[in-house]
């Protein structure tokens, strides 16, 4: 299988005026890296302010300008320069953005969900894949004429998702693309990113909602403060003895169907010079307090911790 992302140790940085003068740099996405593979959805979880939209934004080359960024992406092999992400979006690699604070209040959503076109001929090949897939959606052929404000949330959602989908592009970026839609339409976004992955297109979908990371994904990240702390199958995510990150443990056992066993803590706000799990850690060892772990390879599983148990892969 191609690779066909690679974000390799990526950091983004904000700086801050905090009282007046005093310059800060809040620092909330570290030395990242993640890979996404022709034919493959890699699944992103992690909780609110994890760095997740940023990441999704920072391939897109669409971060704040008082965003720094280090770091590598590329796509296909070749380094996602600024020059080559503005030409890429929105054809090869396309965003279903987690706001819909992203649709174009002064055009309508037919006409935002078909793009730019070069001729006349694209437009009209465009406009039926759009009717098609509105009506997929449940958006009868009134609403190609509204604009955004007409619409309701649900609504606003799915055309996003349509517009996306309607390029068909190589590698889909889907920043939480479900809340807020009806069980049809999440089945339906289910099999539409699915369709893309037979295809031989990638996806990296962010989501909190893991039932929907483990009926899709083929891989599952888990984001903890801005870090990357465990990458690991999907089928190992059945059974958290089959993980290998405490944190990706409780969240697992955390489910309703593992017994709700919630565990206490919060994300650390401030960059911690140790392990950004150390506070909440059940198995952390001195060396942890002042020493950041590495992402590390253990047979196929990427892991950031420096006490995990060795699971032992039976498959
Ligand atoms: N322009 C900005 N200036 C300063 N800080 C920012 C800016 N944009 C985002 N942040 C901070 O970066 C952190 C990560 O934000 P991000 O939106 O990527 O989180 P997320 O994981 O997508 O959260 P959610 O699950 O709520 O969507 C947050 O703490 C946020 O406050
Ligand atoms: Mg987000």
């Amino acid at each position: 299988m191609a690779n066909l992302l690679e974000v390799n140790n990526l950091s983004i940085s904000f700086t801050q005026y905090v009282q007046g003068l005093n310059r800060h740099d809040l620092k909330v996405i570290s030395d990242l890296t993640i890979d996404v593979n022709e034919s493959e959805i890699v699944a992103i979880l992690g909780s609110s302010g994890s760095g997740k939209s940023l990441l999704a934004h920072s391939i897109l080359g669409i971060l704040p300008y008082n965003s720094h960024v280090k770091g590598e992406i590329k796509f296909r092999g070749n380094v996602l320069d600024q020059k080559l992400k503005e030409e890429l979006r929105g054809k090869e690699i396309c965003l279903i953005p987690q706001s819909v604070n992203f649709l174009d209040p002064l055009m309508k959503v037919s006409e935002q969900a078909i793009g730019e076109c070069k001729n006349e001929k694209e437009h009209d090949t465009k406009k039926i894949k759009q009717r098609e897939i509105f009506e997929k959606y449940g958006l009868d052929e009134s609403v190609d004429d509204l604009y955004p404000f007409e619409l309701s949330g649900g609504m606003a959602r799915k055309v996003l998702l349509s517009t996306a989908l309607i390029n068909d592009p190589m590698l889909l970026i889907a920043d939480e693309p479900t809340p807020g839609l009806d069980a049809k339409s999440v089945q339906e976004t289910i099999e539409d990113i699915k369709k893309l992955k037979e295809n031989g297109k990638g996806v990296l979908l962010i989501t909190h909602e893991i039932d929907v990371a483990l009926k899709t994904a083929d891989r599952i990240a888990i984001f903890y403060s801005g870090y990357v702390i465990e990458i690991n199958k999907v089928e190992n995510f059945r059974n958290s003895e089959n993980l290998l990150h405490p944190y990706t443990k409780v969240l697992i056992d955390a489910l309703p169907r593992n017994g709700f066993n919630f565990a206490e803590g919060v994300q650390p706000l401030e960059v911690v010079k140790g392990c950004p799990y150390y506070e909440n850690c059940p198995i952390r060892s001195d060396k942890c307090e002042n020493n950041i772990p590495e992402l590390v390879d253990h047979n196929g599983i990427l892991i950031r911790c420096f006490n995990f148990e060795e699971v032992n892969d039976e498959s």
